[in-house]
């Protein structure tokens, strides 16, 4: 197609009622149009006329099913009263799993963390208490252990947004890929979706340039099927999947027992829970419904739902969904091919937005007030679809510490205080005392590697071959 004359993606927009999207084409210069014909090629017509009906039709506003809704049953840590036993066996076949190398490391790192107002990959944000290492070294580092641990080196996927990917592979290249092997480092795009206004209409950012978005984590799916991923998984015999997100520096990248679960039980998607922190808490819930597990989101369960207690005065729907999960391959592929019915793929969902776009003139339009709709797939949407799927329980002090805001909860201050409470632990369980306030927080920082200890038996080892040492002082690193 010539970039003058698009005469068939033009008919198509406007037979699609979407000839708008081409209202500025003759004032655009020849790259501009090369671009913003690209830019249309991406978006799926059909798609978007689904959602614009399914959605943003009078039926779109209902919300999710609600009705027989149980809480979802999760296998309970042995602190918790947990079968230890069990615990200890499926360590044990994580170990093997990851001896075999049939797990690979999974980042979804295209969100676009507006919350935090970062300027850059989030990814690239520093967390750590002394070093201010970015989110990304603390992965890498991470990675590397268990891979050294093991005795077999991980592959790891990152996906990236269409904004960042470029400055998000520059950053691994400068630092060298933090000491993994680059050629196990793999790097691949998410998909965009157009924003629309409320009648359906897809926007413009600028007069030649659509409003597209990333799909949003549940995206990942369908983009690592896309990018060959998956062939890749399937060619280096990686069947597993270890799914977290960037945000949260405390995850188990690969956590043995949770691989084990997964594989020993035949779970095609696994979870992570941790018990919710009070009633109100806006995390997902795990829940069971008519058989199937469904994560039903904070806004979505009704206040008096969130506060149900049991028997013993446990809250019923306690079962908090902190996005780390397992995914086998074999499953993504089915749900990146499922289509576009509803009754096999992941729904898109709905946000209202204040969508930068132009007015007829082609004028700036900065809204006040949301002038359109996001589309976003979830990733946690694929659990319904998965056979034997596995909820277990978390330690949200070892492993939730999400950095979402600039400031106040899920913050880097809090996440930072959290990183330093979980090294005094470690200290403590090796008979080392820090002083400490009475949330446990050290008075003076330092800071652990990952490669120094990832947790308390990893540390206790590391610990115990350095031998006698002077005390710990502000600003130590245990490298
Ligand atoms: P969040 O829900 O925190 O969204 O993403 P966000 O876009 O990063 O941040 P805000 O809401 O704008 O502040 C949770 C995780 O899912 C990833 C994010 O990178 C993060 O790891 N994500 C989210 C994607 O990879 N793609 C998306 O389209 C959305």
């Amino acid at each position: 197609m010539s970039a003058a004359t698009p005469s068939a993606l033009l008919d198509q927009f406007r037979q699609a009622g979407q000839g708008q999207v081409f209202a500025f084409w003759e004032r655009l210069s020849p790259a501009e149009q090369t671009e913003l014909a690209a830019e249309a090629r991406e978006v799926d017509l059909a798609e978007v006329a689904r959602l614009t009906r399914t959605l943003l039709g009078s039926s779109g506003a209902g919300g999710p099913d609600l009705a027989d809704l149980e809480p979802a049953p999760f296998v309970p840590r042995p602190e918790s009263g947990g079968d230890a036993g069990a615990w200890a066996r499926a360590r044990a076949a994580g170990e093997a799993a990851l001896r075999a190398g049939q797990v690979a490391a999974f980042t979804v790192a295209g969100g676009q963390g507006t919350r935090l107002g970062y300027d850059g990959p989030k990814g690239t944000f520093g967390v750590t208490p002394v070093r201010g290492k970015p989110l990304f070294q603390v992965f890498a580092e991470k990675i590397l252990a268990a891979g050294q641990r093991h005795g077999r080196p991980l592959h790891w996927f990152v996906m990236t947004s269409h904004a960042n990917h470029a400055a998000t592979e520059a950053f691994f290249a400068e630092r060298r890929w933090f000491g993994l092997d680059r050629a196990r480092v793999h790097f691949f795009r998410q998909g965009r979706m157009p924003a629309v206004d409320f009648a359906g209409r897809i926007l413009l950012e600028t007069p030649g340039r659509l409003a597209l978005s990333p799909d949003g984590h549940g995206g990942s799916l369908r983009a690592l099927a896309r990018s060959g991923a998956l062939d890749l998984m399937a060619a280096e015999g990686v069947d597993t999947l270890s799914y977290f997100q960037v945000d949260n520096p405390l995850v188990r990248c690969v956590d043995p027992a949770f691989i084990g679960w997964h594989r020993l039980r035949g779970s095609e998607m696994s979870s992570k829970m941790v018990p919710k922190a009070y009633p109100g808490e806006k995390v997902g819930h795990f829940c069971r419904q008519r058989g199937r597990d469904v994560v039903i989101e904070y806004s979505d369960l009704p206040a008096e739902r969130q506060q149900e207690v049991d028997a013993s005065g446990r809250l019923r729907f306690l079962a908090g969904n902190v996005a780390i999960h397992l995914l086998d391959r074999e499953f993504i592929r089915r749900m990146a091919g499922a289509g576009a019915s509803p009754e096999t793929a992941l729904p898109f969902h709905r946000a209202d937005k204040k969508i930068p776009t132009v007015d007829a003139a082609g004028a700036p339009v900065r809204p006040e007030r949301p002038n359109g709709v996001k589309f976003e797939l979830f990733v946690f949407d694929a659990l319904p679809f998965a056979r034997q799927p596995v909820v277990i329980e978390a330690s949200r002090a070892d492993e939730f510490s999400p950095v979402k805001n600039a400031t106040g909860v899920d913050s880097p201050e809090t996440c930072r205080q959290d990183q330093l409470r979980q090294y005094a632990r470690w200290l403590r369980a090796a008979g080392v005392t820090v002083p400490a306030d009475a949330t446990g927080l050290p008075a003076f920082p330092f800071e652990v590697s990952p490669r120094f200890g990832d947790d308390e038996a990893s540390f206790a080892a590391s610990w115990s071959a350095r031998g006698p040492q002077s005390p710990l002082a502000a600003g130590d690193c245990l490298d």
